[in-house]
């Protein structure tokens, strides 16, 4: 070989001793480079020098399994409606609004469903064996030292304060109380607080300025479309250009916030908040009957024009990721220490004829009838996901875990087939895999 044609292979180490020192070097160098990657959320973003993912429980992981049967109690007939509590395996619930609805106890009719409807466990993929078991004391713990968490979404979001709520169970308490207050309104606060003689006091490292009668641990806000109504009328104008007498909405009633007003409270300082994790699920509402701009009657075979509430959900979602991401940027991360983090959770479908099927599907199963928007809930979904996956909204996750639900036809509340029960596995495993995910695949630590 000529001189000149010499690859850089031809400098290479000729001694045995000289390469293995060379590879050890080679090696030290990736692995500098791999710790030193910006945050470990990057990595996962980008898929870099990134071994973790594949033996962590991803979210698809902790979606490819199946439910098991795994019963809880001995109890082989429910007699009384608060029996759905110990056959779900919780020693009560903190929230009270609507309690019997959430349980799913609410139609004695319907009690032949338990206690087999609380008797199915989620079981992950392998992949998942070092998922995080689910632990109250522990998630009361990580609420309190590395921040609480907001939840904002619609009623589906609401299910899952509840659920919460009997899981943190008897640690926490819940504001407001719907018995003194009966008149409750929708957009009302709901919160937990860490209850002032639960055992864990002593044990917890509280931040400097947690105050238990004000700090909360965990908060609903009933936010059904992520943007406020102004904004989605403005975007839409800037969007399409609209005529002058173009009306986005319908009567149909909704609630929502702009992004800025729950960014303040998610930001908000000790003592009056002390949140860590920004919870946040739409598509519920993205119908052409609240959307009734988008609405084509002559589509009666194809959602009436939902395609075209698609599009507007997609330019939509940018707008919300571009708002949030601005925001997280100049965010200093909890009194604690850890970098905030925005978590978006799948939206899921209803299901047909649910209050006739008993057990859980082995695969998902479409739809005959297109009620609402339901056959179209995982393209909303899907478009969410590709919107945040973008590098550029590096705090921003997308959790793709609704295919526990979608399998679950049985879980439904006992008056309808979209909203879920507390205690049959799927508001629970929400609860669960969140957690494990803030914790364990995206350390935050800023300091
Ligand atoms: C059911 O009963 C058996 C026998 O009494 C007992 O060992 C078991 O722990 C009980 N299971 C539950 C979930 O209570
Ligand atoms: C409950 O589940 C068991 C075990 O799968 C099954 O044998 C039984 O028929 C179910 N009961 C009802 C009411 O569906
Ligand atoms: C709500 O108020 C009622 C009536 O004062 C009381 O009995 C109940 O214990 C309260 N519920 C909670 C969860 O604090
Ligand atoms: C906690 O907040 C309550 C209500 O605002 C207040 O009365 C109390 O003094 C605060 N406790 C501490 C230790 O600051």
């Amino acid at each position: 070989m000529s001189p000149s044609k010499r690859s850089w292979w031809a400098y290479s180490p000729r001694t045995f001793t000289a390469k293995v020192i060379a590879l050890g070097a080679f090696l030290t160098f990736l692995l500098t480079v791999y710790i030193f990657i910006p945050s470990s959320s990057y990595r996962l973003k980008t898929g870099l020098f990134n071994p973790r993912t594949r033996s962590s429980c991803s979210p698809e992981a902790y979606s490819n399994g199946q439910w098991t049967w795994s019963p809880k109690t001995n109890v082989t007939a429910m007699t009384n409606a608060r029996q759905a509590m110990d056959m779900a395996g919780f020693e009560g619930c903190a929230a009270d609004r609507e309690f019997f609805w959430h349980l799913g106890s609410d139609h004695e009719e319907m009690w032949g469903r338990f206690p087999n409807v609380t008797n199915y466990e989620w079981t992950p993929s392998r992949q998942c064996n070092n998922l995080r078991p689910l632990n109250r004391e522990l998630l009361v713990q990580d609420m309190v030292e590395q921040g609480g968490w907001l939840l904002i979404g619609d009623s589906v979001t609401e299910n899952h304060f509840f659920s919460l709520s009997c899981i943190l169970y008897p640690h926490v308490r819940a504001t407001p109380n719907y018995t003194e207050n009966p008149y409750f309104e929708r957009h009302w606060p709901q919160n937990l607080y860490l209850r002032e003689d639960s055992p864990l006091i002593p044990s917890l490292n509280f931040p400097v300025g947690f105050n238990l009668s004000v700090t909360p641990l965990v908060t609903f806000r009933r936010v059904d479309l992520l943007l406020s109504g102004e904004q989605l009328e403005q975007l839409h104008r800037e969007t399409y250009h609209d005529k002058d007498d173009f009306q986005l909405f319908s009567k149909e009633l909704y609630w929502s916030m702009a992004p800025s007003e729950y960014l303040e409270i998610f930001q908000k300082p000790l003592p009056e908040a002390n949140y860590g994790t920004l919870i946040v699920s739409t598509a519920g509402h993205w119908t052409t009957t609240l959307m009734s701009g988008f609405r084509d009657e002559s589509k009666e075979n194809d959602g009436y024009g939902i395609d075209n509430v698609l599009k507007f959900f997609r330019v939509a979602m940018k707008k919300w990721a571009d708002d949030i991401q601005a925001a997280m940027d100049v965010d200093e991360g909890t009194k604690g220490g850890r970098r905030r983090q925005v978590v978006v959770r799948a939206y899921l479908p209803g299901h047909e004829n649910c209050h006739n099927l008993f057990e859980p599907y082995k695969k998902p199963v479409g739809w005959q009838i297109k009620w609402y928007n339901w056959p179209w809930i995982l393209d909303f979904d899907r478009i969410f996901g590709e919107v945040v996956s973008s590098s550029k909204y590096r705090d921003i996750h997308y959790l793709g875990i609704e295919r526990p639900a979608l399998l679950r036809p049985d879980a439904h509340a006992a008056g309808d087939c979209l909203h879920i029960m507390t205690g049959a596995g799927v508001l629970e495993g929400w609860s669960h895999y969140i957690w494990h995910y803030i914790t364990r695949e995206i350390p935050g630590r800023i300091r």
